[in-house]
């Protein structure tokens, strides 16, 4: 596991995209797992820049978002696939027919559904690199606490608190969702590499318990220590209770010197 300490949510989304952008160059046709989020605003903003740049082509990259509200279709303007649309596929090359999204408006056969989801997943040749946040209850994806760490996409109830985080990008007189497709933790644990983003002060507790607590259900992240490549990168705030940050920035340092690789 490496932490990557930066100052600010800028300098998290600018560490990320260039390397999202490296995977990208190194694999033309990557197969790229997406997450949404105000986290990852900064991010696509960044890869769009690139893109416009001439620096980085999208028409051969695969994506796969981890998650989207039961119930709502692609045209609502809070659903995952419109906040895609919005912050990163009008901007770049990317082929629409390389962009997969759990589709909101599914009823019945949910199981069924899921189950095709993972099953193009494999067909793709699985994910190489995935994106995810984190939430205050130490989700990733919608994987709620209490999640197993076995589980497979499938339609996943929220909790209160994830309700009410999400609450405020709806409108007053409108309920927001209460349940929604994800990945679950398993799906995500077979990804090749893994990048974490955690900004600001209500993550502080998550990213602690993730990285320095132990492997259990209660925190959903706290999984990702199974994994052999997962790259954390995450702002002073987000980081403030971690208690090994001198050792983590040791660690970078070597990294940079050793396996520069890692890091581009
Ligand atoms: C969204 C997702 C969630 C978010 C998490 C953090 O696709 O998978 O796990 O990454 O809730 O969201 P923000 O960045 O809005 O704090």
């Amino acid at each position: 596991m490496l932490v990557i300490l930066k100052r600010n949510e800028e300098e998290i989304s600018s560490q990320a995209a260039q390397l999202i952008a490296g995977a990208i160059r190194r694999k033309p046709a990557l197969t790229l797992g997406l997450a949404t989020g105000a986290t990852m605003v900064g991010v696509y903003q960044h890869l769009t820049q690139l893109h416009q740049a001439g620096s980085l082509d999208f028409s051969r990259v695969v994506t796969f978002n981890l998650d989207e509200y039961l119930g709502l279709s692609a045209a609502h303007p809070q659903s995952f696939r419109h906040f895609m649309q919005e912050n990163l596929f009008a901007h770049v090359n990317i082929n629409p027919r390389n962009i997969h999204i759990p589709d909101g408006t599914i009823r019945d056969h949910y199981d069924q559904y899921c189950a095709s989801y993972e099953q193009t997943i494999r067909k793709a040749g699985g994910i190489d690199l995935q994106l995810l946040g984190i939430g205050r209850n130490g989700h990733i994806g919608f994987n709620e606490p209490t999640s197993s760490i076995g589980s497979r996409t499938r339609l996943k109830v929220l909790t209160q608190e994830t309700i009410d985080d999400n609450s405020k990008f709806f409108a007053p007189d409108e309920a927001s969702p209460r349940c929604a497709i994800t990945m679950g933790i398993g799906t995500i644990l077979e990804a090749r590499k893994i990048l974490l983003l955690a900004a600001g002060s209500a993550k502080a507790a998550p990213v602690a318990q993730s990285i320095e607590g132990p492997v259990t259900s209660a925190v959903s992240a706290s999984a990702l220590q199974l994994h052999p490549d997962v790259t954390f990168i995450i702002d002073d705030a987000a980081a403030s209770q971690l208690t090994q940050r001198d050792y983590y920035r040791q660690v970078l340092e070597m990294t940079a010197l050793l396996t520069p690789d890692r890091l581009s």
